[in-house]
């Protein structure tokens, strides 16, 4: 049996191009699929691959994995896929669950100095509306009225005029306007700002409340079967951008939110978490078109320079970053 394997192997070799390669056993499988990736033109994506390929099948023997288990992965793995239209997106939901979606997010903002970097999340579905600093992005004026103030800056605290400031949240219920079409305005509680000559931005909006991911897909099942929570503490998103500097994904975190210690996509860091004052000023409330009293809170942003590479491709970088 060995040698008519090794008598197809050598025809196979004289016949073309392919060099031979050696049969696939359990004890060298990797090692045989990551050597049919070793011609792959582009070598990061055989980096890519050949590592995936190893820590696969090393995850498979790790766990024996069984024939009815293989098949459910697939399934579960097709259900989320199915999931996904132009307002829902599993995968990336299931990447926040597992905690890769930080892992990347982390990894690719490591550099100190400059606003930490959290989730994108699945919910930047639109693009924000263009609004005039000081709009209300509360179209439909319900919640907790709140003052939003900050100013973007470079690692240094030097302004950065016109920094573009992209913002999005849930309502006062914890759901975002493309989750309920028929209740929120469209692009509720969505906009995109430009920073005054000093970097300042402001805009009014209400507090958002802490709120469930999606639990009628496949990865509400996970979390399910794993016993766990699916909330998130109340947050603001945000994406700030400015020209020779790395945009940063980020979120700021209400201090006082319930789940702030226990995220269920991991997305807290310390450095983001803000405390939302109440202030009781009549005139100052009026001025703002708000009830007394309302809340506030404020949020400055400072952005690491592009390095060389990054400055390179800056208008590419710009593109991906905000999908
Ligand atoms: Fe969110």
């Amino acid at each position: 049996m060995t040698e008519t394997r090794i008598d197809t192997a050598t025809d196979r070799s004289s016949a073309g191009p392919t060099a031979a390669r050696e049969l696939f056993t359990e004890e060298r499988s990797a090692e045989v699929v990551a050597a049919s990736l070793a011609d792959t033109p582009d070598p990061r994506l055989r980096e890519l691959l050949t590592a995936l390929t190893r820590h696969l099948h090393e995850f498979v023997k790790e766990v024996q994995l069984t024939e009815s288990e293989w098949a459910t992965a697939i399934d579960f793995l097709t259900r989320t896929g199915q999931m996904c239209n132009e307002v829902r997106q599993e995968f990336i939901l299931l990447s926040d669950v597992l905690g890769i979606s930080m892992l990347v997010e982390t990894i690719n903002h490591r550099a100190a100095g400059g606003t930490e970097s959290t989730v994108l999340g699945p919910f930047h579905m639109v693009e924000s509306p263009e609004r005039d600093l000081g709009a209300d992005i509360a179209l439909d004026g319900k919640g907790q009225h709140c003052l939003v103030t900050g100013q973007v800056t470079d690692q240094h605290g030097n302004p950065l005029p016109g920094a573009t400031i992209d913002v999005w949240q849930a309502n006062e219920d914890g759901f975002y306007d493309v989750q309920q079409p028929e209740l929120q305005p469209e692009r509720n509680l969505r906009g995109l700002f430009t920073a005054d000559d000093n970097g300042r931005f402001w805009f009014r909006s209400i507090v958002p409340r802490y709120y469930p991911i999606p639990t009628d897909g496949p990865v509400g099942s996970l979390l399910e079967a794993t016993a766990r929570h699916p909330f998130r503490p109340a947050h603001l998103h945000f994406i700030v951008t400015a020209p020779g500097h790395r945009p940063v994904t980020t979120h700021l975190f209400v201090d006082d939110s319930p789940y702030i210690d226990s995220d269920a996509v991991f997305g807290v860091k310390e450095s983001l978490v803000r405390d939302f004052p109440e202030v009781d000023d009549p005139e100052r409330a009026a001025e703002l078109g708000f009830p007394n009293p309302y809340r506030t809170v404020h949020f400055d942003v400072a952005l690491l320079p592009l390095s060389a590479p990054e400055a390179q491709h800056d208008g590419e970088i710009a593109l991906e970053e905000r999908p």
